[in-house]
């Protein structure tokens, strides 16, 4: 059984571009997604209130958000710390995402910080932000393998997915951050999670296609009630703090497969499709989606 409509988190404009070594002009990321909204996706993960230095191509967070004001879309964006909840409130956003690691190395390599700490950096924020009535989603990273780590544990991922959802937030997306994941692995941990009660209606899953399984990934959480899939348009994406990532699911791969079971997404294949090649354009590479390249080259 599989749900009859899906809800797609759109994170080209942050995980995308956050992982680009040129650094996107502020008026072609609005651009980028004011498209994305205009193909009908509804929740575009914006940018990242990150320490500049951090993430220099997200630095221009405080000149984009003005410039989507009125978009029909939800824009999330990601917020580490209390200094980033203060300068996303500032700009109106009402709606955060803090993203904590499953493993000790990528919760140090991405926040500076042990599990432990990086928990008790979220606690205000969550508090904070839910107080201001913002939705916050959690992000778990390294839900299924680590670069330094290797395998990660199913009970260490439904301990700290547990800790995330005690702090507050509202929805949380397991990451495969490094792209390792298989299907019969996905069944497993959200098995694990839907027996401590954390059930499907209220995760997301975050695919990264590294070794070609994001889709096949996809579907095996489907299969097991998940209805909310993060997706990068045109398979942009990585991690600058994981260096084995590579692009995300691209969100043309997934449209095709949804398209294909009958299930509803509202988002117009095409004009998605020729975002990407636009977007392609300007980052100076082709689009890796199967999915783009095929309906590009008709
Ligand atoms: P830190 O160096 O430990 O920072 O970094 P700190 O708390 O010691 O503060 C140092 C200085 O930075 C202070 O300034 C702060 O004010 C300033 P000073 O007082 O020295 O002048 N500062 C800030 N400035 C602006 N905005 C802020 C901010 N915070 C502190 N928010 C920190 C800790 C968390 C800030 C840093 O590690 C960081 O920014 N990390 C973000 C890394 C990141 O964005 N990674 C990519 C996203 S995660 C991902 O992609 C995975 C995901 O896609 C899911 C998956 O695939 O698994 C979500
Ligand atoms: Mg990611």
């Amino acid at each position: 059984d599989i749900p009859d409509r899906v809800r797609i988190h759109e994170v080209g404009p942050r995980d995308g571009l956050q992982n680009e070594k040129a650094v996107v002009p502020t008026e072609v990321k609005a651009e980028f997604i004011r498209r994305l909204a205009a193909s009908g996706l509804k929740t575009i993960e914006a940018t990242s209130f990150v320490h500049p230095k951090w993430v220099p191509q997200l630095a221009d967070a405080e000149q984009l958000m003005p410039m989507l004001s009125g978009l029909d879309a939800r824009l999330p964006a990601l917020v580490p710390n209390e200094r980033g909840l203060e300068r996303a409130l500032a700009l109106g956003v009402d709606e955060i995402a803090v993203f904590g690691s499953a493993t000790e190395s990528f919760a140090k390599a991405n926040l500076n910080r042990s599990v432990d700490e990086s928990l008790a950096m979220f606690e205000p924020v969550v508090t904070r932000a839910r107080d201001a009535g913002a939705q916050v989603r959690g992000y778990l990273s390294m839900c299924f393998g680590d670069p330094w780590e290797g395998p990660v544990p199913v009970r260490q991922v439904v301990q700290v997915a547990r800790r995330l959802f005690d702090l507050g937030c509202t929805e949380l997306s397991l990451g495969d951050t490094i792209g390792v994941a298989t299907p019969g692995h996905v069944t497993e941990l959200l098995a694990a999670l839907h027996e401590v009660g954390l059930t499907a209606d209220r995760l997301a899953v975050h695919f990264h296609d590294t070794y070609g399984q994001a889709l096949a990934n996809t579907l095996a959480a489907l299969q097991s009630g998940v209805c909310t899939v993060d997706a990068s348009a045109g398979g942009l994406g990585g991690c600058p703090y994981a260096k084995s990532a590579t692009g995300n699911l691209a969100t043309e791969d997934l449209v095709w497969m949804l398209n294909g079971l009958g299930i509803d997404t509202g988002v117009d294949l095409d004009r998605l499709t020729a975002t990407s090649v636009w977007m392609a354009a300007h980052l100076g590479r082709p689009s890796p989606s199967r999915t783009v390249r095929a309906l590009s080259h008709k």
